[in-house]
């Protein structure tokens, strides 16, 4: 990669290439953003926290059993409790004069529009590449379990789940919706992520160093993710699958990320328009990205992780790999310390990518099998994924304490702890009906693996449970 961000230079790394231009953001803009954080959520929090330790101590005192907590249920009853609830509420509830329903509506049909190939670069650029080398970002998360080899699965659906639920319909996000609410709870989780790790390291501050990787959850990084989310989409992911979202469609799905952005407190004001969260990204892209040594732990496990799965939900490593390859090039996929599969792998990657041009083509062309691709996808991604038995409620489970840091796993130690349950599977049939492909020999395997992750979601009989939540 050019080292140079001067406007004009030709800018190369790991197979993306633009021109830096004055509109890019120089790292003297972006660094500083990660000594920032969503304060209105922390404060949000901690008030939140003071109800629930008197509900708590109230109930005690009266000899009763202290009632479940849930800190979405105490923020709707108590939100005119205090001036940084009111302010809280009054912020995530209030719609901005910039928001178009319309567009909104459009980008959520975006993402269910494009959702094979939406998932798969999502899963493989997203996660594989944004993920894995997010310097800071990766500190964070080895350091609350959550990417153990035992968990990621869990994780990944709870993530896939919220984008279901943020994009399946309008109601859905607007205010007191429940793609809303489940926002704004992870706005409190990231709070409660962010006070939990920051109080670690008050005590002991070699457990996280602030200097170097910034506030836990910090702005910068907030950023960074609504730009994988959205932008990543649309100009990294989906045209090395060979799919162009039109311009259209590029505003629309930005827009839904702005609100998005807004929602869980992160500044908006970078996704004003498209052409402003493309330079975003492509300046988050060089500054932001590099490989460490905890990136190869988060993409081994990650990979550990989804080529483990039991039939008839096993998506082979090699094609794993050979999308990975294929998206974010042979350079950050050595440096992640990923495999070298044969062409095979390639040619049944191509095959996926062929599949995802010919449904977008036909699409475009007849719009009858376009609301139906879109009605289709939806629900089978939200009878599979935001219908199932262990859906997730966004609440902490994976405490960050001292000590407890994920390094690489092999999941195969894990097997009998981390195996999953085909128990459910009569409740996931629908999703079945775009699983048939893969049935048809070895060299399908992976033609639908992002649909067999969505199918797992109701079969899994892992038991995550760690230790109980203390903070919220
Ligand atoms: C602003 C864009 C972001 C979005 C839309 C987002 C989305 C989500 C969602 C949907 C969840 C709940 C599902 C799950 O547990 O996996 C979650 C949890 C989590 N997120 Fe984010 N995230 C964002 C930014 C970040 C950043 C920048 C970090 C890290 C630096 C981060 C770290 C975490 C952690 C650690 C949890 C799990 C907490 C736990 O249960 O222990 N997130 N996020």
């Amino acid at each position: 990669m050019s080292d140079t961000t001067q406007p004009g230079s030709k800018v190369r790394k790991w197979g993306y290439s633009f021109t830096w231009t004055e509109e890019h953001l120089p790292r003297e803009q972006t660094d500083p953003l990660q000594f920032e954080s969503d304060q209105l959520g922390d404060a949000a929090l901690e008030s939140l926290q003071a109800i629930e330790r008197a509900i708590h101590e109230k109930a005690k005192a009266q000899g009763d059993k202290p009632p479940s907590r849930d800190i979405y249920a105490t923020l709707q009853e108590h939100h005119d409790d205090d001036e940084v609830l009111r302010q809280f509420w009054g912020q995530t509830h209030a719609v901005p004069d910039w928001v178009d329903w319309n567009q909104i509506e459009r980008g959520q049909r975006y993402f269910s529009r494009y959702a094979l190939a939406n998932l798969l670069g999502f899963g493989l650029q997203g996660f594989v590449a944004e993920n894995s080398a997010s310097v800071r970002v990766v500190e964070v998360l080895v350091r609350t379990g959550g990417f153990s080899t035992m968990k990621l699965l869990k994780r990944l659906l709870e993530t896939f789940q919220w984008l279901v639920q943020v994009t399946d319909s309008l109601p859905a996000i607007q205010p007191g919706g429940s793609a809303h609410i489940a926002t704004i709870r992870v706005r409190l989780l990231h709070a409660s992520v962010r006070q939990r790790m920051r109080k670690v390291a008050a005590e002991h501050p070699k457990y996280y160093d602030m200097q170097r990787f910034g506030l836990p959850l910090n702005t910068l990084d907030s950023i960074h993710s609504i730009s994988t989310f959205s932008c990543s989409q649309m100009w990294m992911q989906l045209p090395r699958l060979g799919v162009f979202p039109t311009k259209q469609e590029k505003e629309d799905y930005v827009a839904l990320f702005k609100y998005i952005a807004y929602l869980l407190g992160t500044p908006h004001s970078y996704f004003e328009d498209t052409e402003k969260a493309r330079k975003l990204m492509e300046s988050l892209y060089v500054h932001e990205l590099k490989v460490t040594d905890t990136s190869n732990t988060v993409a081994h496990n990650f990979m550990e992780c989804v080529s483990n799965l039991p039939w008839p939900f096993y998506i082979s490593r090699s094609f794993i790999e050979a999308g990975s390859r294929w998206i974010n090039g042979h350079e950050l996929c050595d440096q992640l310390g990923l495999g070298r599969p044969g062409y095979f792998y390639y040619v049944i990657f191509a095959g996926q990518c062929l599949l995802s041009i010919e449904l977008a083509w036909a699409q475009r062309m007849f719009p009858f099998l376009d609301a139906l691709v879109v009605k289709g996808f939806r629900s089978l991604m939200y009878h599979g994924l935001v219908e199932r038995k262990d859906r997730a409620r966004f609440a902490m489970e994976w405490v960050p304490k001292l000590g407890k840091q994920t390094g690489k796993e092999d999941h195969t130690k894990n097997s009998n702890k981390g195996r999953l349950s085909l128990g459910n599977v009569q409740s996931l049939a629908p999703i079945g009906l775009i699983e048939g492909g893969s049935q048809l020999g070895p060299n399908t395997t992976g033609l639908f693996s992002w649909s067999k992750m969505a199918r797992m979601c109701g079969t899994t009989s892992l038991s995550f449970s760690e230790e109980a939540p203390t903070e919220i």
